[in-house]
């Protein structure tokens, strides 16, 4: 089977309901980065990132998987897919994805503000100021922060630089080190950019640009792949 590599990015998620980031209605429109997505603001004001977080956790029991999650998990019984998402919802997963790398944290984890391999599940939506990990420390949301180390991001590599295609759905491509994985493809192999606002890439060939929304565009991608 060839290895399809898919990257995704907010934009999947918004038939869902849930915002993307730097769109005129996203998340960062709303909330300065500075406030909410950085160590320092959790330095400086851990209740408001907490409480930032928690909204976020508590939409993610409201909203469902939408027709671009399913058709993914339908292109699995034709390829080998792995899925490395910048989101940190767990739509891939719930709408039954195999192989999901999740490159930003994810929302229904939480981890020890000191050390951070004390990852654990999140019982519910809320973490409370108060709850804390055996170290004794404030748990935090399992997110990466900007100006945080992107762990996973070596992983992803490794599984890029494997891709006999590559899909790239709903990402305005703009943060990295998540946008460089898309140069550590094979150069040839055939790329895809399922994004209403997908644009050349400079410096990248064999890219098929599906100016759609996520579930149209997965379903061209399907018909042009399996006919
Ligand atoms: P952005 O908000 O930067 O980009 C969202 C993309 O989704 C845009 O290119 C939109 O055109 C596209 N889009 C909107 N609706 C869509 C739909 N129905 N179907 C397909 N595409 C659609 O979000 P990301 O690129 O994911 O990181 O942002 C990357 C990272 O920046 C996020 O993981 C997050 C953010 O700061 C952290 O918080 C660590």
């Amino acid at each position: 089977m060839k290895k399809l590599v898919v990257l995704t990015g907010a934009g999947i998620s918004a038939e869902s309901g849930i915002s993307t980031f730097r769109d005129h209605d996203g998340l960062w429109n709303n909330h300065r980065v500075e406030d909410v997505a950085t160590p320092e603001a959790w330095e400086r004001n851990p209740s408001l990132v907490n409480d930032f977080y928690n909204q976020r956790r508590k939409q993610l029991f409201e909203v469902e998987p939408n027709a671009g999650h399913h058709a993914l998990v339908q292109l699995e019984a034709h390829f080998d897919v792995q899925i490395i998402t910048q989101n940190v919802d767990d739509l891939h997963e719930r709408a039954g994805s195999k192989n999901v790398l999740h490159l930003h944290g994810e929302l229904k984890k939480i981890r020890s503000s000191v050390d951070p391999l004390l990852i654990y599940n999140c019982e519910g939506w809320e973490l409370k100021m108060g709850d804390l990990c055996p170290k004794g420390s404030q748990l935090r949301p399992h997110i990466v922060w900007f100006g945080e180390a992107v762990p996973m991001i070596e992983p992803a590599i490794e599984i890029a630089s494997q891709a006999d295609i590559l899909v790239v759905i709903g990402t305005s491509m703009a943060v990295y080190p998540a946008a460089s994985l898309i140069h550590y493809v094979h150069r040839n192999i055939p790329k895809y950019y399922i994004d209403p606002k997908a644009f050349p890439i400079p410096g990248i060939s064999n890219l098929h640009i599906i100016q759609e929304k996520a579930g149209v565009g997965v379903r061209k991608l399907m018909d042009e792949l399996l006919t």
